[in-house]
């Protein structure tokens, strides 16, 4: 069905295709019963069925339930920031199936964002690129949105990052600021560390700054939601060696995990638009940001939760994922040219490789493809 009507969608301008979805999602969100029959349909469709009261009684059925830290998700399929970076349309992307939906990235004060244009499809390569900067209304606005859509359904993770005019130094009090906001709102928080259209930011992510910020973030968290959860997301960019460091950091500050990967600055395959400035989504980031993510996994040994992102189009780049250490998937650009049944078809076809690996849980195939290292003794800092 969404194949038929994509064309018609892809004859607007990205972001105007952008913001008519958007509009749809916010709709869909107000149809009270309707949006609960939906996605009870589409996680049945799937495979999954969430047990809403006691007259419903699970199916015999593959258990496609994953744990994320301490966090535990119904499926490993959710929706990665920078969809909905206000957190207007919970409700509507609920609806769609998502076991988790990331909003933001938030920043204290509203911005605008880059000028238009600023989001570019290549559907040749089923690519996005996007240098929007952040556009955003702020973390008030934020929090107004996350109180008036109670529904619950799935995991709600807050992604935060700092605003263009701050200066790099006083990086940390923005983030301060919007966890102070926000976190008690949310189940898990996500530092974003890694957007490539805020100059400077993800110099954040080496270790000189690293450590304080993230220290601060979590001693912060401590005391203003106590329990939940703390992830950074990092680039597919960083040397496997600075990986290295941002997991032992992590693990350091008590971080329950990280989010591999943002948008790449690399062009793996050069094409029409691969001149314009952005980060890249999409089939041409899965190898990059698979790579950044199994060598976190790899150094990690357990000790993080990780959340794979980049190019998910189909079951078998989810498995991939899980295999390589991930333990929940997210996906944007999917999204885009896979349209809203995305989630139920990706379930039906992981239910199909566990059954061809004789798994009856997918838990079970988590990291299954990260070996072990002996050398890394917990709390070892440099194993290589
Ligand atoms: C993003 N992404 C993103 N990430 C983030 O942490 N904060 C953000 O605000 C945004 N904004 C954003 C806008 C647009 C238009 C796109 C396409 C992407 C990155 C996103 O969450 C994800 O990490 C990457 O897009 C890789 O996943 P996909 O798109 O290949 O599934």
């Amino acid at each position: 069905m969404y194949l038929l009507f994509r064309p018609l969608l892809f004859l607007l301008p990205a972001e105007a295709a952008h913001l008519l979805g958007m509009f749809f999602l916010r709709q869909l969100g107000r149809l009270g019963f309707l949006v609960e029959w939906l996605r009870a349909r589409t996680l049945r469709k799937g495979g999954v069925i969430e047990v809403l009261g006691p007259v419903q009684r699970p199916e015999p059925q593959r258990d496609l339930s994953v744990r994320l830290g301490t966090l535990k998700l119904v499926h490993p399929v959710a929706l990665a920031a920078g969809l909905d970076k206000d957190g207007e349309a919970l409700d509507g992307l609920f609806a769609l199936g998502f076991s988790a939906v990331e909003v933001g990235t938030v920043t204290p004060l509203p911005q605008p964002g880059n000028p238009r244009p600023r989001l570019f499809r290549i559907p040749q390569q089923r690519a996005l690129i996007n240098r929007m900067g952040f556009n955003n209304h702020g973390m008030d606005a934020m929090a107004r949105s996350l109180q008036r859509q109670a529904w619950r359904p799935g995991l709600v993770g807050v992604n935060i990052g700092k605003n263009k005019d701050t200066p790099l130094a006083d990086a940390t009090a923005d983030y301060l600021r919007s966890v102070d906001r926000l976190a008690r709102l949310a189940d898990y928080v996500v530092v974003n560390l890694s957007s490539p259209n805020t100059p400077g930011l993800r110099q954040l992510q080496q270790p000189e700054h690293l450590s304080a910020l993230l220290k601060a973030v979590r001693e912060r968290m401590d005391v203003v939601a106590p329990g939940r959860s703390l992830f950074m997301k990092f680039a597919p960019d960083l040397s496997p060696e600075d990986i290295d460091t941002l997991v032992d950091v992590a693990v350091a500050e008590r971080l329950e995990g990280l989010v591999a990967t943002n948008t790449t600055l690399a062009r793996p395959s050069p094409g029409p638009l691969s001149g314009e400035a952005g980060g890249l989504s999409g089939a041409p980031l899965k190898a990059l940001s698979t790579q950044a993510l199994r060598r976190a996994a790899q150094r990690a040994q357990g000790r993080l939760a990780l959340v794979g992102v980049g190019g998910i189009f189909t079951p078998e780049d989810v498995y991939e994922k899980l295999r390589a250490g991930a333990s929940v998937v997210q996906l944007y650009t999917g999204l885009i040219y896979n349209g809203p049944g995305v989630v139920s078809d990706l379930l039906r076809g992981l239910s199909a490789l566990l059954a061809r690996d004789g798994l009856s849980r997918l838990q079970d195939a988590v990291g299954r493809d990260v070996a072990a290292r002996p050398e890394t003794v917990k709390g070892q800092s440099n194993p290589s």
